[in-house]
Parts: structure tokens; C-alpha cells; sequence
């Protein structure tokens, strides 16, 4: 089984950004242990702090795996672009969010996501990507 993980701008700083937020471990710290609880996935890890690049790798990931998990982070409440790339692909999409954007800002609350997406997962951390790991598994 083939998923992408799909992170977007300013999560290459987790473990040095807003650390009461997002914690102290970085997604490069992160994703060997991902590997590890899941020998039998094989992770394609991309991050971009580029809208045009978070959608083209939805589209051509879109096709190919067996799942996305995506924090297109503040392109969540912005990118009409990210949304449409969602409903344009075949493969199941999770939406995680490190932090709970509910008791966050305001304009954190709006997902242009969402509403695309198979499921959304936001609050729980960088265990948000394990529990969509083991959704898009037991869903194939
Ligand atoms: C985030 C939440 C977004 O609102 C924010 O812009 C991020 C990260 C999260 O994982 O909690 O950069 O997606």
C-alpha cells in the first residue's frame, strides 16, 4: 500500500515553530517512526511552502497511491485551489491538523478542505498522521 504525506507551509519548522502549538519533534523526526508502526506502507513525504506545488502533488499523488494524508496548513483556510484538487482525484484524502483549529482564530475555523475530504482529524497532535495512516489501512 502506497500514501502520501502531503504537508504545507511552515511544517518544515515543526520542532523550532510556536512549539505550544505544534511541539518540539520535527516531521523529519516524525516520519521514521511513522515507518516503523507501519512496515508494510510505503510513505511518499512531500512539504511545500508553494500553493501551485501542494496541488500538483495532490494531482499526480491523486492517481498513484492508495491515500493522502494532507495539512495543507494555512492553505486550509484559504486555497479554492487546494479544495478543487481534492474533488478532482480518485484516492481517499485525510485532512490533519496538528493543532485544534476550533479553539483557535476565527479564520482558522473556515476549511476550503473539508468539505473535499474523506475524513479530518485536528488537535491530536502529530498523532493525527498515525490515526489517518491506520484509517486509509483499514479502508483499502
Ligand atoms: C495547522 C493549522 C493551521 O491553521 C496553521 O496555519 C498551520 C498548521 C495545524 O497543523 O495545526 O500552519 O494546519
Amino acid at each position: 500500500m502506497k500514501i502520501a504525506i502531503i504537508n504545507g507551509p511552515n511544517l518544515n519548522l515543526l520542532g523550532k515553530r510556536e512549539k505550544d502549538i505544534y511541539g518540539d519533534m520535527s516531521f523529519e523526526k516524525y516520519l521514521p517512526v511513522l515507518r516503523e508502526m507501519f512496515p508494510s506502507v510505503t510513505f511518499y513525504y512531500f512539504q511545500s511552502n508553494i500553493e501551485g506545488e501542494l496541488v500538483g502533488e495532490i494531482q499526480r499523488t491523486g492517481f498513484e497511491y492508495d491515500g493522502i494524508v494532507l495539512n495543507p496548513a494555512a492553505y486550509t483556510h484559504t486555497s479554492v485551489a487546494i479544495g478543487d484538487a481534492i474533488a478532482a482525484i480518485k484516492v481517499p484524502v485525510v485532512e490533519v491538523h496538528i493543532s485544534n483549529v476550533h479553539a483557535r482564530e476565527e479564520f482558522r475555523k473556515l476549511s476550503y478542505v473539508s468539505a473535499k475530504a474523506a475524513g479530518s482529524i485536528f488537535g491530536l497532535g502529530l498523532q493525527g498522521y498515525e490515526l489517518a495512516v491506520r484509517w486509509l489501512i483499514g479502508k483499502a
